[in-house]
């Protein structure tokens, strides 16, 4: 995982690699670290800890300064997170520095290598052993750094996004990547490195994101060099303009970023159907579908591949799907896909979710699922993501960047689409009655206005927060297309608050959680008026009888749950099938409420990273 940010060009490198580090901690914050070339030497100076308490020890210094630097933000995969694990890295020789963002699978056998060849190692990372791998290619045979970078990492298995300087040519910096994200943005007279956009976009908006398997000599004053790290071949890189502006990375007000985002559901909801929903036409348009409507309607099976919370958009997908557009469908962890020797066929479709288009295990999957000939679907948020660039077709979210760790407006966005994608499906297979086709377009463009009547429940629900915020384990329920709301809804508590929750089908509670409840233990409980109401009431009285406490989550309006709960969020009347998209802001609240009067870190929780771009 891990943030890297370079700078080389006229200004202060180290703020602008600091201020790039805070904008990409969301990958990564267990220690920080830069490097500076300061016209004589490459100072480092690291630190366990934040990009905070890496800026602390730099203001000590006084003489870091240069404008030329490389700078990084960790995830620890190989060593605890310590001063001396942290990047950058040195050679033995002490001129190469480098930043890495990935793992070298076969560092073991490659150390072992360099320690008979007289290497020492200060830490215990894999990417120490890079760079040392390189400085040992160098040496052999009086290589130009860009030519050991080349050299050392065809002999390197694993995943990297890579910079590097040379003490002995501080005029260059060398870049590269394999599996791990890697922009280089393009400016006047300058450049900057960083695993996203949002490091530079104030000062460029020209991109060039590396593809696997390419890197770049990057020089001032002289086009960068781009080369395919196999062959060694040299070509043009495609330039970007990019679309994103600074706005939409700041907090604009808000406490956290996961709160920013949550309140930007409407508008992003808005912006995903936006140009796609067309609801006097009775049309939904989108090009990755209509494309490729045949392959897709005719699909025999769709799977659907993600992690975490795109997971749970998938397991909604699953209900839509087959509720509307009568294709069966398989729902399944990415992680565990790649292991398996899944039954696919060229007659099936496999629909990859994820926000960053950049999870390493959605990726395998993928790749798997190509490998048996299925065309895959890609349903992503960041534009030009590794996910948007391997799969066959796909269609993007915009919801924006997203950048609390816990995901918010990820999934109601990925949840919009897949609906769009269900519906564009059944009517193309006549799945559904042109009535309840045009009903569906038509509420579903109510949603983002439900949805800010929903956040107006916000007081309420931090109100409900408080008095349950110290309670070890939480319980969250339903049913049919809201069982995947009560998973996500108990993943968002315990990844931020870290209080142990679980999410279940209700009518599964009497299967074994119920063992759990007693007059300590708070139940979310999503009660809508939907088709299993009744059944809901019944489990509700089952928990009140074990003195459980409960918090509904209602349609408005109502009075049996309401007589029965400890406290109720109402949501506006709308189809079952969208109720998703509204009864999971309440659970979004309370997990974010609860997090911050328990004093956690709500968009940087522990031990977690915003794209897992490792296994
Ligand atoms: C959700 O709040 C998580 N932080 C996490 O489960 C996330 O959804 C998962 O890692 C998948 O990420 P992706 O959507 O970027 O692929
Ligand atoms: N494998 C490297 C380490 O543990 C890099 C991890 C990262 O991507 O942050 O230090």
């Amino acid at each position: 995982m891990c943030g890297i940010v370079g700078y080389f060009g006229y200004r202060d490198a180290k703020s602008i690699i600091v201020k790039g580090l805070k904008r990409l901690e969301y990958r990564g914050y267990d220690s920080a670290g830069i490097a500076l070339y300061d016209g004589s030497d490459i100072k480092i100076i690291k630190t366990k800890g934040k990009v905070s308490d890496l800026e602390d020890k730099i203001a000590a210094k006084k003489n870091a300064n240069g404008s030329l630097g490389i700078g990084h933000t960790r995830w620890a995969t190989h060593g605890v997170p310590n001063d001396i694990n942290s990047h950058p890295h040195r050679s033995n020789s002490g001129d190469l520095v480098i930043i890495h963002n990935g793992i070298i699978e076969n560092y073991a056998a490659i150390k072992k290598e360099l320690v008979n060849r007289g290497y020492s190692f200060q830490s215990d990372t894999d990417t120490e052993v890079l760079v040392n791998l390189i400085e040992a290619v160098q040496k052999s045979g009086n290589y130009k750094l860009g030519e050991a970078v080349q050299i050392a990492l065809n002999q390197v298995v694993g995943a990297y996004a890579i910079a590097i300087i040379d003490l002995k040519k501080p005029n260059e910096i060398i870049v590269a990547r394999l599996g791990s994200p890697l922009a280089i943005g393009i400016g006047k007279d300058e450049y900057f490195i960083a695993s996203d956009a949002s490091p530079f976009i104030e000062y460029t908006n020209n991109a060039v994101y590396l593809e696997d398997e390419e890197m770049a000599v990057i020089r001032l004053h002289k086009e960068p060099e781009f080369r395919n790290i196999k062959n060694g071949d040299l070509f043009d890189p495609y330039v970007q303009e990019l679309q994103l502006n600074i706005e939409e990375i700041e907090k604009g007000g808000f406490n956290h970023f996961m709160l920013k985002e949550i309140f930007e559901q409407p508008k992003a909801i808005q912006d995903t159907y936006r140009g796609r929903l067309k609801v006097n036409k009775g049309l939904v348009k989108m090009s990755g579908i209509d494309d490729n409507i045949e392959k897709l309607s005719n699909a025999q099976k769709i799977t659907i591949v993600g992690c975490g919370t795109s997971w749970h958009a998938g397991l909604v997908a699953e209900y839509i799907f087959e509720e509307i557009a009568r294709i069966p469908v398989e729902v399944e962890y990415a992680s565990e896909f790649r292991y398996r020797n899944p039954i696919i066929s060229d007659k099936d479709i496999v629909i990859a979710i994820s926000q960053s288009g950049e999870t390493a295990d959605t990726l395998a999957a993928i790749k798997l699922a190509k490998k048996n000939g299925a065309f895959v679907f890609g349903v992503c948020n960041v534009v030009g993501s590794s996910i948007s660039r391997e799969t066959d077709a796909g269609a993007y979210t915009h919801a924006g960047p997203e950048i609390g760790v816990a995901s918010t407006k990820a999934f109601t966005t990925q949840i919009t689409l897949l609906t769009m994608m269900a519906l564009r499906l059944a009517k193309a297979k006549r799945t559904l009655s042109a009535s309840d086709y045009k009903r569906h377009l038509i509420e579903l463009e109510t949603i983002p206005g439900k949805i800010k009547t929903v956040l107006e429940s916000d007081a309420l629900t931090k109100k409900i927060a408080g008095i349950y915020k110290d309670a070890t384990n939480f319980l969250y329920l339903g049913r049919g297309f809201n069982f995947p709301v009560a998973l996500e809804g108990a993943l968002k508590l315990k990844e931020i608050s870290y209080i142990h929750a679980e999410g279940y089908p209700a009518a599964e509670m009497k299967h074994g959680p119920i063992a759990l409840i007693d007059e300590n233990m708070p139940i979310v409980v999503i009660a809508t008026k939907y088709g299993h109401y009744k059944k809901i009431v019944s489990n509700i009285q089952e928990i009140k009888s074990r003195k459980g406490k409960i918090i509904g989550i209602v349609t408005k309006g109502d009075t049996q749950v309401k007589a029965l709960a400890d406290h109720v969020i109402e949501i506006p009347e709308t189809l079952e099938l969208l109720s998703p998209l509204l009864t999971t802001i309440p659970l979004q609240l309370l997990s974010y409420h609860i997090a911050v009067l328990l004093g956690k870190n709500v968009d940087q929780p522990r031990n977690l990273a915003k794209s897992v771009t490792v296994e």
